[in-house]
């Protein structure tokens, strides 16, 4: 057992580290305040390689792990969560299943500009009365000829409006629920897609959340995914690794307001001394770190498992659900060690608190990973 590092992903996590602070962090409460995405962040995340971590170099990515992926994702979430789902719903959510699924022309004409990159890609699963249930979708896809019509709309788009690529799920046979979805790759720029309401959100403010419309959307039949029927099980396999990018993301969060509660502890001074000398605070900020490493570890190990081909679902579910619980529970511990000053806008922790909130309930809610663990463990 090996608890250390490699060099490439210590490289990996500096070079982050360094970009997160210099090009993120600054007009992070900005960005959150006027709910904006900035797109020169990806421009710039793409320079470095960040747009295509996990993706062997002949399709335009860095030819590193899911290991080096969630590093990424958790110190960018460590300064601002929004940048961090952005990268995760473009990596894990949208290349993954072209990478797993792809043809070769699809993953060369889809993967690479997104491994490079030069287009930024997104997953569309959810809809209005299907959530939890993702196999009760609605939406349609007809073959006509060389092509597939789709109608309906998914909602809940991370990087809705702003992706390229969107990687869908619709049914091509209404008479069976799981085996008549199949999944699609949707350019932007197709007829009959659009992008609809944009969600005006407690947390996550500047990462755009959207619904996507298809009205009579006509798809390639060379941009189908998989083979016809193949969808719930494309979309399930790509929630599995999905899930664990949403846990780096919690890590990321709850590091970032223990971090700031640290320092405030230490500069506070109440009754003539600094907060930190009261157990009450100190004790605090152990209970916070030590569930962060707890967090840290299981999102690492089901990294790992991924990077090297061992089944990973348990686990990453896992991941999620007490990274996501310790995300939510450690920023609501900042914000108290704070006191007045945490509630209000003046420090970043009331924006952890808002940004955690959402790890609980995107990419499986935190009752559906218990549900995955527990059909796992009677299986
Ligand atoms: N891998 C491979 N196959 C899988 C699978 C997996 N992880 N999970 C299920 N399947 C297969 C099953 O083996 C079964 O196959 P057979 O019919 O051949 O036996 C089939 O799929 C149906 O499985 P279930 O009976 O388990 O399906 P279910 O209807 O009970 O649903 C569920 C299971 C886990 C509840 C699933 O619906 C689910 O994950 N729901 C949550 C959806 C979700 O996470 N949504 C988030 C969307 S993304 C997002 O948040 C937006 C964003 O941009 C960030």
């Amino acid at each position: 057992m090996q608890f250390k590092l490699s060099e490439e992903h210590e490289m990996i996590r500096k070079m982050v580290r360094d970009f997160a602070r210099n090009e993120v962090a600054p007009t992070a409460a900005e960005r959150d305040e006027e709910e904006r995405f900035d797109r020169e962040i990806f421009d710039k995340m793409a320079e470095l390689g960040l747009t295509g971590i996990p993706w062997p170099e002949e399709y335009g990515g860095i030819g590193s792990d899911f290991l080096a992926y969630c590093i990424a994702v958790e110190e960018l979430s460590r300064v601002d969560a929004s940048t961090g789902v952005m990268l995760s719903a473009h990596t894990s959510l949208a290349g993954w299943p072209i990478y797993k699924f792809g043809n070769e022309e699809q993953k060369q004409k889809y993967l690479r500009p997104m491994a490079e990159g030069k287009k930024i890609g997104a997953y569309g699963l959810t809809e209005p009365g299907s959530g939890s249930d993702a196999g009760g979708m609605r939406t349609t896809a007809r073959l006509e000829g060389d092509h597939y019509v789709l109608n309906g709309s998914k909602i809940f788009i991370t990087n809705g409006g702003e992706a390229e690529i969107y990687v869908v799920f619709a049914v091509t046979d209404p008479t069976s629920k799981h085996k008549g979805t199949t999944a699609f790759i949707v350019e932007s720029d197709f007829l009959g897609f659009s992008v609809g309401k944009k969600e005006k959100k407690l947390g996550i403010r500047s990462s755009p959340t959207t619904e996507i419309i298809f009205e009579d959307c006509k798809v390639p039949v060379a941009n189908r995914l998989g083979e016809e029927g193949d969808g719930f099980k494309v979309a399930m396999m790509t929630l599995d690794g999905g899930r664990n990018g949403i846990a780096a993301q919690a890590v990321g969060i709850a590091q970032g307001a223990l971090d700031a509660a640290v320092d405030y502890a230490k500069e506070r001074h109440q009754f003539g001394k600094p907060i930190v000398a009261n157990q009450g605070i100190s004790f605090k900020l152990a209970d916070m770190a030590t569930n962060i490493e707890a967090s840290r570890l299981l999102t690492y190990q089901a990294a790992w498992l991924e990077s090297n081909g061992l089944p990973y679902g348990k686990e990453s579910a896992m991941s999620k659900l007490f990274a996501g619980d310790t995300a939510m529970k450690v920023t609501t511990e900042a914000v108290q060690v704070f006191g007045g000053y945490g509630y209000t806008k003046d420090y970043p922790v009331e924006r952890f608190m808002r940004d955690a909130k959402i790890t609980q309930i995107y990419e499986g809610t935190q009752e559906i990973q218990r549900l995955v663990i527990s059909r796992m463990l009677t299986k």
